[in-house]
């Protein structure tokens, strides 16, 4: 465990905006390779009014937080490290904490029945409740939140153990997603105050990478028709994220459904948003079907880095994780394999494992994405690997929504 770390905007490293996030530091990722993994640029910080040093975890709720952990091991190769449940004083839940490189997930499951988790389960299935956020100056995040207009739901405030002290509010976002604020440059601890560190029995399979993913790279919101630009809106106001990239209507419209998505970003692009509305089209849009099951808006998928997205594929596979299917026409297509021209692998191992390929002016991206998690079509994964390329694989849109449409179909939602 390393010792408290400077971060944010109080360092020199100016190049692509702050320090790395204590996690980050952690899990031996130096800025050149989270610049690669997810595609950093730089940036004047002292115009930041919200300075952002990276993501802090992201929190689930699950209906079986016991099985769940599990799952995130054994399928996605990620390590527990922290626990808060009846055994150390948490009657009200169960808490696992798993991490993968700088990436933490928090996995909450009710215990009590009288829990509001079991409340917020029933409405929402498994997803994700909060999108924590390490800031270094939480004081001046929510005073600048309220000035904005955004609501806080918890006010700052010193929460202490033995290890240390976090200093730590939260705001409202879309749906009943929140975004906790944390600086933890205080605080030594395996995640919170409350928490135990933790370890499992759990084995990798022999062979196995060390880690399936090192990064988040985005998190993509679904909201509501008619709410994507107020999110957007929210986000340049309260956060003062920079618009990133647009894609507007027929960009990513297949022949039934449609949905339009804008991306915004903090200063350095650590940490991205795109936002997702349902468009209208002949049938039900993927964002209809998720906001129909969600019970409203909320986050769609979450984007993991890799630096070899064919052996994190090839282990995710071996180990139960089921993905969208690529046709064989997408690699036919000579439009698409003159686009793309040379990348890392040939375009035949790419087709054997149905990741797809996209090139923009500054380089190339690799991707794939899961089929939902969950009991409810909601709440899927995405792996990235990243070559230059600081776009979402626009030139991919319309073979991953017709993807995705083929399995609405099966579900009986399209
Ligand atoms: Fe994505």
């Amino acid at each position: 465990m390393t010792s408290t770390v400077s971060t944010g905007s109080t360092t020199d490293q100016a190049s692509t905006g702050g320090a790395l996030t204590v996690d980050e530091l952690r899990a031996d990722l130096t800025l050149d390779q989270l610049q690669q993994l997810v595609g950093l640029v730089e940036y004047d910080e002292d115009g930041d009014v919200f300075p952002v040093t990276g993501w802090d975890a992201i929190v689930f709720v699950v209906g079986n937080a016991t099985q769940a952990a599990h799952y995130y091991q054994s399928a996605w190769g990620m390590e527990l490290e922290a626990y808060s449940g009846p055994e150390n004083g948490n009657r009200d839940h169960k808490s696992y904490v798993l991490r993968s490189g700088s990436i933490r997930f928090v996995l909450n499951g009710a215990v009590d029945p009288d829990s509001a988790l079991v409340e917020h389960h029933r409405r929402h299935g498994d997803g994700v409740i909060d999108i924590s956020l390490e800031v270094p100056d939480v004081d001046r995040c929510v005073a600048q939140a309220r000035k904005a207009g955004a609501r806080v739901v918890r006010e700052p405030e010193d929460v202490t153990d033995e290890h240390g002290t976090v200093r730590i509010a939260a705001i409202a976002a879309y749906g009943e997603t929140v975004h906790t604020l944390v600086d933890r440059s205080r605080y030594e601890g395996p995640y919170l105050p409350g928490y135990d560190a933790a370890a499992s029995t759990f084995k990798k399979p022999a062979g196995q990478p060390k880690r399936l993913f090192q990064a988040l790279d985005h998190v993509v919101g679904n909201v509501e028709l008619g709410h994507m630009d107020e999110w957007v809106e929210f986000y340049n106001r309260v956060m003062g994220f920079v618009n990133m990239a647009e894609f507007i209507g027929e960009d990513i419209a297949t022949d039934y459904s449609a949905l339009m998505s804008k991306v915004v970003a903090n200063g350095n692009h650590r940490v991205k948003f795109p936002l997702n509305e349902p468009a209208p089209g002949k049938r039900k849009s993927q964002i209809d079907e998720y906001i129909e099951f969600y019970r409203g808006a909320g986050a769609q998928h979450l984007a993991l880095a890799t630096g070899d997205i064919i052996a994190t594929v090839d282990a995710l596979r071996d180990n139960g994780v089921e993905f969208l299917d690529t046709p064989d026409s997408y690699y036919e297509d000579p439009e698409l394999r003159a686009r793309i021209g040379e990348v890392r692998v040939p375009i035949e191992q790419l087709q054997q494992r149905g990741i797809l390929v996209d090139r923009d002016e500054d380089g190339y991206l690799l991707q794939i994405f899961t089929k939902p998690i969950g009991d409810r079509p909601t709440v899927f994964f995405e792996l990235i690997e990243r070559h230059g390329s600081l776009g979402f694989g626009k030139g991919n849109f319309k073979a991953l929504f017709e993807a995705i449409e083929r399995e609405q179909e099966k579900r009986g939602n399209l």
